[in-house]
C-alpha cells in the first residue's frame, strides 16, 4: 500500500501546484479534497470503490434472439439483440475495403428490436425496427457463437504444442529453395515454427543479403537499437550487450525490456575463423512451464503474476524499459493460456515496488524455475554452420552459447509479432475465414482441432 499513498500524495502535490485553468475563477487554487475538478478527481484510486464482481452486475434483463436455422449446425444459436445489430457485416455497416466498421455503434437505439429474418443461401438476412435490413453470413455467425468457449481456473493453460527432446538426433527443418519458391514453402515454415518453436533452414546461401531475403518471407524486419532491421556482425562488443561477447551466455528470451518483444528472431552464422565452440543451445519455455505447473502449482502462479522490470541501457543514447511490468509467464486473462515466456535475468531491472513476502515468493519460484531450465532433459544443443539459419519464436524459446574462440562472423533480424501472427493466419486459413473470425478468442491458430 506504500507504493499506492505515494502515488496519491504525488498526483496531489502535481495538481495543487498547476491549478487548473477551467476552473471557476472565484475557487480557491489552494488544493481542497472535497473539490470535484476534473484533475483532483484522478488522484482518487478508482478500484478501491468497485467489487470487480459488480462491475458486470447489469439490471433487467438482456434482449437475445435465437436463430432458428439448421445451417449454423448444432451449438448455441442465441444472440445478444444489439450486439447483433452493432455486428451486421453488410457493406453499409463495413466498408467493404477497409473491413472497418461504419455503422455508428451510438446511433443505433438502444432498444433496437429484431423484426423480421430471412434465412439465404449463404446468409441471414435480419429486419430490424431501426428500419436496417442487416447481412449475417453463417460463416461469421458460426465463429461468435456465445458462450462457446469458456474459461479456466488454472494459472497458466496451454495451446495444443509439440517439444523437441533434448537428446533428438533430428530437428525441425524445411529447405530454403522450398519457402522461396512459393507461399505453400513458406506456411509450411511458419508451421513448423508454430508447432515446434524453432525451425533450420538448409541450404542458404551464405550470404546476409539472401539471408535478409529469406526473413522477408515470413514478413518485415524489426528495427531495434542494436541494428537498423537487420544485423551483420562479429563478435567485438560493438554493441555493450553480453550477446555481442564470446562468453558462456545462460539460456534467454530477447528484448524482455520492449514493451512488445520481437516474436521471431533469426541467426545465421557466416563464418567462423580461428577457433571452435559456440554451440547453440534451444530451451523450449513451454515445456518448463508445464514442468513447473505440475512440480508446484504455486511457483507457476507467483511467475504468472508478479510483475518484475526489465531495461535495455548499455549503450550511451539508450535507456529502454517496457510501459508495464512483465511476468515470466504471460497468460490471456481470460483464458490464462500461455502466450509469451519472458526469461532475461541479464536484463532483469531491479525493483522495490513489493513487499518482504512478495520479493521472498518470487525469489523461490524464479529459482525453481531456473534449475528446471538447466536439467539436462530441457536443453537442445546444436552446432550452426554456414548455410544453415536457425529461426525460433523469442515468445516461447530460450536461447543461449556456448563459449567460443576465434572470430565469428553472423547475421540474422528479428520480426514483430502482429506481422507473423498475420502471415500465418492469411496462409493458414485464407483471407474470408480470416476476416470471419477478427476478434474470436482463443485464436483459431491455437484450437486443438486443428491440430
Ligand atoms: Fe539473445
Ligand atoms: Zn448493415
Amino acid at each position: 500500500m506504500r507504493q499506492g499513498s505515494a502515488w496519491v500524495s504525488a498526483c496531489r502535490r502535481l495538481y495543487s501546484t498547476f491549478p487548473d485553468s477551467t476552473r471557476d475563477p472565484t475557487e480557491s487554487t489552494v488544493y481542497n479534497p472535497k473539490a470535484t475538478s476534473y484533475s483532483q478527481k484522478r488522484a482518487v484510486p478508482l478500484r478501491s470503490e468497485f467489487s470487480k464482481s459488480k462491475l458486470w452486475d447489469v439490471k433487467g434483463p438482456i434482449p437475445k434472439i435465437t436463430l432458428n436455422t439448421e445451417k449454423l449446425g448444432p451449438s448455441d444459436r442465441t444472440y445478444p439483440t444489439f450486439w447483433l445489430r452493432d455486428h451486421c457485416q453488410c457493406s453499409e455497416c463495413i466498408h467493404p475495403d477497409t473491413k472497418q466498421r461504419i455503422l455508428d455503434t451510438f446511433s443505433i437505439p438502444e432498444d433496437v428490436e429484431f423484426l423480421d429474418v430471412n434465412y439465404e443461401e449463404e446468409s441471414a438476412k435480419i429486419k430490424w425496427s431501426d428500419g436496417h435490413t442487416g447481412t449475417y453470413p453463417y460463416a461469421f455467425l458460426k465463429e461468435h457463437q456465445f458462450g462457446a468457449r469458456r474459461s479456466t481456473l488454472n494459472p497458466v493453460t496451454f495451446r495444443p504444442f509439440g517439444s523437441v527432446k533434448a537428446d533428438s538426433k533430428t530437428f525441425p527443418t524445411v529447405s530454403y529453395e522450398s519457402v522461396m519458391e512459393n507461399d505453400q514453402g513458406v506456411l509450411e515454415w511458419i508451421e513448423q515454427i508454430h508447432k515446434w518453436g524453432f525451425c533450420f533452414v538448409k541450404g542458404v546461401p551464405i550470404d546476409p543479403e539472401k539471408t535478409k531475403t529469406l526473413i522477408e518471407r515470413i514478413a518485415f524486419i524489426r528495427h531495434t537499437h542494436y541494428a537498423g532491421g537487420f544485423w551483420d556482425f562479429t563478435s567485438d562488443l560493438t554493441f555493450k550487450d553480453t550477446a555481442y561477447t564470446s562468453e558462456f551466455l545462460g539460456a534467454h528470451t530477447d528484448n524482455t525490456y520492449f514493451t512488445d518483444p520481437a516474436r521471431l528472431q533469426l541467426f545465421h552464422l557466416l563464418s567462423h575463423t580461428h577457433g571452435e565452440g559456440g554451440e547453440s543451445l534451444l530451451v523450449d519455455g513451454f515445456k518448463a512451464a508445464e514442468v513447473l505447473l505440475q512440480e508446484n502449482h504455486q511457483h507457476a502462479e507467483i511467475l504468472a503474476c508478479l510483475e518484475t522490470s526489465a531495461h535495455s541501457s548499455g549503450n550511451e543514447s539508450v535507456c529502454i524499459q517496457p510501459a508495464y511490468g512483465t511476468h515470466v509467464f504471460h497468460t490471456v486473462p481470460r483464458s490464462n493460456q500461455l502466450y509469451m515466456v519472458r526469461w532475461n535475468n541479464y536484463d532483469r531491472a531491479p525493483k522495490s515496488d513489493w513487499n518482504m513476502k512478495q520479493q521472498k515468493a518470487w525469489y523461490d519460484a524464479a529459482r525453481h524455475w531456473n534449475e528446471i531450465i538447466k536439467r539436462p532433459e530441457m536443453e537442445i544443443w546444436t552446432q550452426l554452420e554456414p548455410g544453415t539459419a536457425l529461426i525460433f519464436d523469442n515468445w516461447r524459446m530460450l536461447h543461449g552459447r556456448s563459449e567460443f574462440t576465434g572470430k565469428r562472423r553472423m547475421c540474422g533480424g528479428y520480426v514483430n509479432n502482429d506481422d507473423f501472427v498475420s502471415r500465418h493466419r492469411l496462409l493458414k486459413f485464407g483471407r474470408e475465414r480470416a476476416l470471419n473470425t477478427l476478434g474470436v478468442n482463443p485464436d483459431p491458430l491455437d484450437w486443438p482441432q486443428e491440430y
